[in-house]
């Protein structure tokens, strides 16, 4: 079993990373595998909704992390995505970023665990939260939720860790993946089928 955690902010060892690695240290001692997989500094672009990824193999023309990350996705029962706050939603970057990664694509993600944290030094945390949980609220995804809302406070790595509720929330969020991904781990083992969805009926509000 393993867990993908994505740090979509530009500090690479900044808050939330620092959170990340909380999630990830509860991940491993319950012998779940973890990588944090670090976005950068490079400006990601945006999707341009030409659909050609649809016909290639899940391919991204624009042939930078979104392409990187996607060839890890199999490999994962679950992910994190974590970002900081800008402007009260999540950075552009993770924006762009996840917009790519989603566009299309529920059959890669469905039926796996999702959960997301943010960091801040002070407001905006849960509208970018919300955010973040739209991502798999479209792509039948299971939500993997903590003992607050999955926010960490600071405005460096030093002051994130003064928080001691924001970690313990990012502990407790590890604890509750690992429990999960346990469950599915066992219905597999028990022969109880994920369920299997109907053909997309699309309106486009039209009819
Ligand atoms: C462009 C920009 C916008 C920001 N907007 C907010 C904000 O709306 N609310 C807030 O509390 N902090 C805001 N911050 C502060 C960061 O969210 C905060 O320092 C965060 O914990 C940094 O995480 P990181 O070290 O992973 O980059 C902003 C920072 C930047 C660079």
């Amino acid at each position: 079993m393993k867990v993908l955690l994505v740090n979509g902010g530009p500090h690479k060892d900044g808050c939330t990373n620092l959170a990340l690695e909380e999630v990830a240290k509860t991940l491993e001692e319950q012998n779940i595998e973890t990588e944090i997989f670090w976005l950068g500094v490079k400006p990601i672009g945006g999707c341009i909704g030409c659909n050609q990824c649809l016909k290639t193999n899940n391919r991204c023309f624009m042939d930078d992390k979104v392409n990187e990350f996607l060839d890890k996705v199999d490999e994962a029962d679950g992910f994190v995505f974590g970002s900081p706050v800008h402007f009260a939603a999540a950075a552009g970057n993770m924006t762009s970023f996840l917009d790519r990664v989603f566009y299309g694509r529920g059959n890669l993600f469905q039926g796996k665990l999702y959960s997301s944290v943010v960091s801040c030094r002070r407001g905006g945390a849960t509208a970018a939260f919300d955010q973040l949980n739209k991502y798999a609220l479209i792509s039948n995804m299971y939500i993997v939720g903590s003992s607050y809302w999955n926010q960490i406070h600071g405005n460096n790595k030093e002051e994130a860790k003064q928080d001691l509720e924001g970690m313990q929330t990012m502990r407790n969020l590890g604890k509750n993946m690992a429990y999960m991904l346990k469950c599915m781990e066992l219905a597999k083992n028990q022969n109880i089928e994920k369920p299997e969805y109907e053909k997309p009926i699309k309106t486009n509000f039209i009819r």
